[in-house]
């Protein structure tokens, strides 16, 4: 495994589908290895881009845009952070050696849609989830809950993220508004939703699990410690590490996790999302990427989630143990505009072992995420109450 020198013929080039602030911190952690990383995204200064070497604005959902650029560029690696990309054109460029795709293009495929993942998760490994039913109009959903799924039970649209669309169903006259919630809320319109079976879990929690080269030159898995964390309305508000787990729920856990990354193959870091009661775990779903709840791995590891994505992308070896317990909590906008300020920064700083990320985008929305908190502690409990603490003393006031 060789890296070259970037910006000069002999350059080991990684390119970045999504320059948010996951794709941020890989483009720092690239960076710090001597590569020339190239970010990609659909808006121009996304906060990757602000740290990249080169920086482009298209529209990645347009297959013959993307080649272009690609074929522009030469990247060895095409690296997507989020799942909103022509994935059969990634199909076709990893055939044509063009770039290799991580972790592959098949498995980017397989998560932008949820039939996909659910599927090979459920119907061909086998693997406990969440009853399901797809459905393409109201009438075939009202079907699907009558006929199988029942209530209380959560609408997704099959193409959605961070809780896009989604909302839960606890009797006959909620079934309506979810279908056109949902109809409005999905980021392709594919017009067709899954509808789950509430799972009435104690707790859900992220596995990063890690795809890298061993010594042997072979693919090993590596597990990060559960990462614990708070979703409202489908998007994460806070997370910790380590969550506690029984040893069966944790070894079931560990189990799933393999199984599905082995099938989706490849080389990176991935997101596994479970529930867990007792010691009954349901896998949910999967990110072949960095994940938001594992921001957290900023304080809490000596090589963070973002920095084990560079090195098993890379080739190089990669070591997930826990540094310290820690948690982190995100800052919202709050307010819709451009160009806003953070106040409050420095009292957020004078909370114990505290960190803030100010991810740097253009424009806040009420909901949108633009930083997060991150502190440790002696346990979790008082780190999450220092991560929720250093968060809420950061106010965005409009310039
Ligand atoms: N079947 C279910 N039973 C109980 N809770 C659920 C179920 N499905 C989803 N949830 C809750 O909603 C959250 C978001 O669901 P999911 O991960 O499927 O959506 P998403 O839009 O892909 O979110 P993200 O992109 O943030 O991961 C879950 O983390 C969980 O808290
Ligand atoms: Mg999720």
């Amino acid at each position: 495994m060789k890296i070259g020198t970037p910006l000069s013929p002999s350059a080991t080039r990684v390119m970045l589908l999504g320059a948010g602030e996951l794709g941020k911190e890989v483009v720092i952690a690239l960076q710090r290895l001597g590569v020339e990383v190239i970010a990609v995204d659909r808006y121009a200064n996304a906060p990757g881009q602000q740290v990249a070497h080169r920086a482009h604005v298209i529209n990645m959902a347009d297959g013959a845009a993307l080649r272009a650029l690609i074929e522009q560029e030469r990247p060895h690696y095409v690296v997507p952070e989020i799942e909103a990309i022509a994935t059969d054109s990634l199909v076709q460029i990893e055939q044509d050696g063009l770039a290799q795709v991580i972790p592959t293009a098949r498995a980017a495929q397989l998560t932008m849609n949820r039939e996909g993942i659910r599927r090979l998760a459920a119907e061909t490994l086998q693997i406990a989830t969440s009853p399901y039913c797809f459905a393409e109009s109201l009438a075939e959903l009202q079907a699907a809950i009558d006929g199988r799924i029942g209530y209380p039970c959560i609408v997704k649209p099959v193409m959605s993220s961070s809780g896009k669309g989604q909302s839960k169903v606890d009797g006959p006259a909620d079934v309506k508004t979810a279908w056109d919630y949902a109809a409005s809320g999905g980021r392709v319109d594919k017009g067709k939703v899954i509808v789950e079976g509430f799972i009435d879990f104690e707790y859900e929690i992220t596995l990063l699990t890690v795809r890298a080269l061993g010594a042997s030159g072979q693919v090993e898995t590596h597990f990060c410690e559960p990462i614990g964390h708070v979703q409202v309305k489908g998007d994460y508000v806070e997370s910790w590490q380590p969550q506690p787990m029984r040893a069966a729920a944790l070894a079931q856990a560990r189990d799933i996790a393999k199984r599905v990354t082995d099938n989706l193959g490849g080389r990176g870091l991935f997101g596994v999302e479970l529930f867990v009661k007792g010691d009954q775990v349901w896998f949910s779903e999967v990110s072949p990427r960095p994940h938001d709840t594992g921001m957290v791995t900023m304080c809490t590891q000596a090589q963070n989630e973002f920095e084990l994505h560079a090195r098993a992308i890379l080739g190089l070896p990669v070591d997930t143990g826990l540094r310290a317990p820690g948690a982190s909590a995100v800052i919202y906008g709050g307010l819709e505009a451009e160009g806003i300020a953070f106040e409050g920064v420095a009292a957020a700083l004078l909370v114990p072992q505290s960190e803030l990320r100010l991810f740097g985008k253009p424009v806040s929305f009420e909901r949108r995420r633009m930083g997060v908190a991150l502190a440790n502690g002696q346990n979790t409990d008082e780190a999450r109450t220092r991560a929720k603490l250093a968060a809420s003393r950061v106010r965005t006031v409009k310039e």
